[in-house]
């Protein structure tokens, strides 16, 4: 399949500007073999993104810059927020958008998702848009369900060109930082349903396009399992992503 794989690192809350620096120099120099062969992001917090960007750049460092949130307004009173323009300002690449955390503590809902994809997208961004269900969703057998009415209404309204070029991580959220997850064979179903509902959405070249990551307690250990599905075309990975040489294991694993 011709979509490149993509491991992309969610610091979330870890790491100072000074760190960051590090951080990324210790992954560019263990990932250094394989940049032709899987893209690999960092994602740092956003009082990281300045030090993090000047690096990639001084060092001329095959990496691409996530954000982690932004705000849909393109400026305005909106105390502590930050607009699309100042992310790709500092050559932000990607912007996580819906991740579980925000939808849980800061309010994000498939309404505000679905802003964010639009804000991102107007400023040349790639939203990297998350989705995934909770434990009783999934105890109730609702995941499919549940989560192509995140898809359906977190992705409506773009145009198909823009819906090719997207990023999806299929991140059910009692796998987020517990150690346990679905089954390779279960989270490629649901990697499945997503690209089939971007395809009803947008058509097919679109569904072939879309990279659908999975997400939650992706480890060294168990990275090659999920990439070696057909619906899976990488991961976006939490606490295994501050540590420089996991974070390059798991990139190793998913060469093609
Ligand atoms: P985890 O987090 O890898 O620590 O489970 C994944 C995520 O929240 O993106």
């Amino acid at each position: 399949m011709a979509r490149r794989p993509m491991v992309a690192g969610n610091w979330k809350m870890y790491k100072t500007a000074g760190e960051a620096v590090v951080l990324v120099q210790d992954v560019a120099e263990l990932v250094d073999d394989v940049w032709d062969k899987v893209e690999v992001v960092v994602c740092p917090p956003f009082t990281d993104l300045k030090s993090a960007s000047t690096v990639i750049e001084l060092d001329k460092l095959t990496m691409g810059l996530g954000a982690q949130d932004v705000f849909y307004e393109e400026e305005g009173a909106f105390t502590g927020a930050i607009a699309p323009r100042m992310l790709a300002d500092l050559r932000v690449d990607y912007v996580i958008v819906g991740h579980s955390e925000r939808r849980e503590y800061f309010g994000d809902t498939d309404e505000t998702v679905n802003l964010k994809v639009k804000a991102v997208l107007k400023h040349r961004m790639t939203p990297i848009v998350c989705c995934g269900e909770s434990l009783a969703v999934r105890d109730a057998g609702e995941t499919e369900g549940f989560v192509r009415g995140q898809i359906a209404a977190g992705l409506a309204g773009l145009d198909a060109d823009a819906a090719a070029k997207l990023v999806v991580a299929y991140e059910p959220i009692w796998a987020i930082g517990t150690g346990r997850t679905p089954t390779p064979e279960g989270a490629n179903d649901v990697c499945r349903t997503i690209r089939a509902t971007v395809g009803a959405m947008y058509g097919p070249p679109a569904a072939m396009s879309v990279r659908v990551l999975y997400g939650g307690s992706v480890k060294p250990e168990n990275a090659g399992m999920f990439f070696g599905e057909p619906d899976i075309d990488g991961a976006l990975v939490g606490g295994a992503s501050l540590d420089a040489s996991s974070f390059s294991d798991i990139v190793h694993a998913a060469r093609p």
